[in-house]
């Protein structure tokens, strides 16, 4: 597999969370205050801006919203949210009694650490912190550890298919097969980017993503609707597939072991 330095990732993080502290998601708003203080700031010159967030708000908070909105139908009572970045679902979620993982690289952990403890004034029980690359099956299972047997496991991916190469998705896709074959459950993913959107960025973001990125990523993206139910099924997934809210393009997908 190719070698890659997940970290050039982790700024990402800030875009949707930027983007979320404009809604009414719980902790979105404290989330954004807390970074401001903090002095965390979106370059306008580079792919990851203010702008950025701005445009696509709408996206960000529907695909959050369509995330939790499965896992409240499926009535989850323990969650792995993978690549969690600075995603505050898990801070609800908690208080509503849920084991809630939260994967990430270990710098994206430490500071998500800081930020909840700066927003709760502590760690809430049920929220694990756990660091781990999500294309490593053993840091994977043991974030794992955390749930209990017999019950099922909703995992989330949201905001990462994107940057990792179809070997690595095919990785990740085996890591979540087994944590499901384990535990039963679902994974619940809007990360279905399709090359059509990849068409319509900018010869110039597209630059500066990959100045940024140290990777260009056309290549990460499906070829279409189809390709990526085929990629899921081939993974050993039954694949369902949910349009996001009107007006709002994009599809969420709820995936179970075949
Ligand atoms: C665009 S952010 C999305 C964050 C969050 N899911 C959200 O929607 O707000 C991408 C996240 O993926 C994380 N990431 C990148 N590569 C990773 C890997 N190999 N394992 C775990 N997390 C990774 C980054 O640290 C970052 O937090």
């Amino acid at each position: 597999m190719e070698q890659y330095d997940f970290r050039l990732v982790s700024p990402t993080a800030l875009v949707p969370a930027f983007a979320r502290g404009g809604t009414t998601i719980p902790f979105a708003t404290e989330m954004m205050q807390v970074l401001r203080e903090r002095g965390a700031v979106l370059s306008e010159s580079g792919p990851f801006s203010e702008e950025t967030a701005r445009t696509h708000a709408p996206f960000f908070e529907a695909r959050f919203r369509a995330v939790s909105h499965v896992v409240e139908e499926k009535g989850a009572t323990q969650v792995l949210e993978l690549a969690a970045g600075l995603s505050p679902r898990g801070m609800e979620l908690t208080q509503r009694g849920l084991v809630y993982v939260e994967a990430d690289l270990a710098d994206s952990i430490a500071m998500k650490h800081e930020i909840v403890t700066a927003i709760l004034g502590h760690v809430p029980e049920g929220l694990h912190l756990c660091t781990a690359s999500v294309i490593d099956r053993l840091q994977m299972l043991e974030c794992c550890s955390h749930f209990v047997a017999g019950r099922p496991v909703a995992v989330t991916t949201e905001g990462l298919l994107r940057y990792l190469t179809f070997e690595e998705k095919a990785q990740l896709a085996a890591n979540v097969l087994e944590v499901l074959q384990r535990y039963d459950g679902w994974w619940v993913t809007p990360d279905i980017h399709l090359k059509s959107v990849f068409a319509r960025q900018s010869a110039e973001q597209k630059q500066r993503e990959r100045e940024q990125l140290g990777r260009s990523l056309g290549a990460n993206y499906f070829e279409d609707l189809d390709h990526a139910r085929r990629f899921f099924e081939r993974s050993g997934f039954r694949v369902e597939a949910r349009p996001l809210p009107e007006g709002i393009e994009g599809w969420l997908f709820v995936l179970t072991v075949n």
